[in-house]
């Protein structure tokens, strides 16, 4: 087993990979791959919290491997969380180690919640409840050292760490390891659509802008960004103009960025110039990453591969649980 840190962090496969998921995250995760022993999931669990359909969870759990892959993700490094039952077989134990209180105060529990009351049945699951343990579990399941996600995890990264810390101090032993996030600079992407809420699909589509659209649609979307509503005067950017501005720093763009932000600053920029290079520094990285996805289409092998690489990572899971099991007076079947 190699001595390097251990990252790991997940994304759930309800739809597309957004901006706000790659600026925020993803793009982070194949940067760590040089450094750190990676382990990124794709958490089908957790996309059975809100109302879903079979036939697309199993879809999208695929295509969001693809879509990793073409982004540079190196599949030796992905897994499927349905193929390692340990991530929930831990996740009932920590349950008896998270306090309900806590689990109210999430504030993703809360908007999610406040949606699907909003639904045809006004159903609201346990699991939705009860999201924030599995994912403390996927993380310790692999004794992460590093979580590499957007700074709307921040209070599910607290929860993890205080269950970390309660079952250390119940079993008398440090054995569980305290997770650190990381965070990139582009903490929170919001929608061009309405900038007072993140990017996000459970928001709905014109809260979000793919990763792997078409072109035309990309620049659709951010030419009719909303920015403000009055002139430009140099003064405190209204957040869609901010946002604008985070969206062309995280596609690399700093000359063009530092020339619109001058003349931001003099008070005489004109917003469609801004769209324009927002749109076509997007489309750029699109582009380069839907070919790279094309051609994964003739690597037929590649489900094989994501199955071999869930079942090698399993190994690590199996053996965190069988100890946590042995220290929590749990008996363990014999692997
Ligand atoms: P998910 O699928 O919603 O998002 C995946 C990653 O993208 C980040 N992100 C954003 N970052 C910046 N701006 C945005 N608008 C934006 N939208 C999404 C998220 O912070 C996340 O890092 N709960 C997790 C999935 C999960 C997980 C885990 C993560 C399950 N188990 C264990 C880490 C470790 C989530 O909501 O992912």
């Amino acid at each position: 087993m190699s001595d390097k840190k251990r990252v790991l962090s997940c994304i759930q496969p309800t739809g597309d990979m957004h901006f706000g998921n790659y600026f925020g995250a993803v793009k982070n995760w194949v940067e760590l791959q040089a450094t750190y022993e990676c382990m990124y999931g794709v958490v089908d669990y957790h996309a059975m919290t809100m109302p879903f359909n079979p036939i697309k969870l199993r879809e999208n759990t695929w295509e969001l491997i693809f879509n990793l892959m073409a982004v540079g993700i190196e599949p030796q490094n992905l897994f499927i969380q349905s193929l390692v039952p340990e991530h929930t077989e831990l996740c009932w134990i920590f349950n008896c180690f998270a306090s309900y209180g806590q689990l109210s105060r999430m504030t993703q529990f809360k908007d999610k919640s406040a949606t699907s009351a909003e639904g045809e049945d006004g159903f609201i699951s346990a699991g939705l409840f009860d999201y924030p343990v599995l994912q403390a579990a996927d993380i310790c399941v692999y004794r992460a050292d590093y979580v590499p996600v957007g700074k709307d995890q921040e209070q599910h990264l607290e929860l993890a760490r205080n269950i970390v810390q309660r079952f250390n101090n119940q079993v008398g032993k440090e054995y569980l390891i305290m997770p650190e996030p990381l965070y990139t600079e582009f903490t929170k992407i919001t929608s061009t659509a309405d900038p007072s809420r993140k990017m996000s699909k459970s928001a709905g589509e014109k809260h979000y802008i793919s990763l792997f659209s078409d072109s035309d649609k990309i620049r659709k979307q951010v030419r009719s960004a909303v920015t403000d509503t009055g002139e430009n005067t140099g003064g405190e950017m209204s957040p869609g103009v901010k946002n604008l501005f985070e969206l062309l720093k995280a596609c690399e763009k700093i000359e063009t960025y530092t020339a619109l932000k001058a003349d931001y600053d003099a008070g005489n920029l004109k917003y469609a110039p801004l769209k324009e290079a927002v749109a076509e520094a997007l489309v750029e990285i699109s582009e380069a990453v839907r070919s790279k996805r094309a051609e994964l289409n003739t690597r037929k092998e590649v489900k094989e591969e994501i199955k071999a690489s869930s079942a090698q990572i399993r190994e690590r899971a199996q053996h965190t649980l069988r100890n946590v099991k042995e220290l929590s007076g749990l008996l363990n079947v014999k692997y």
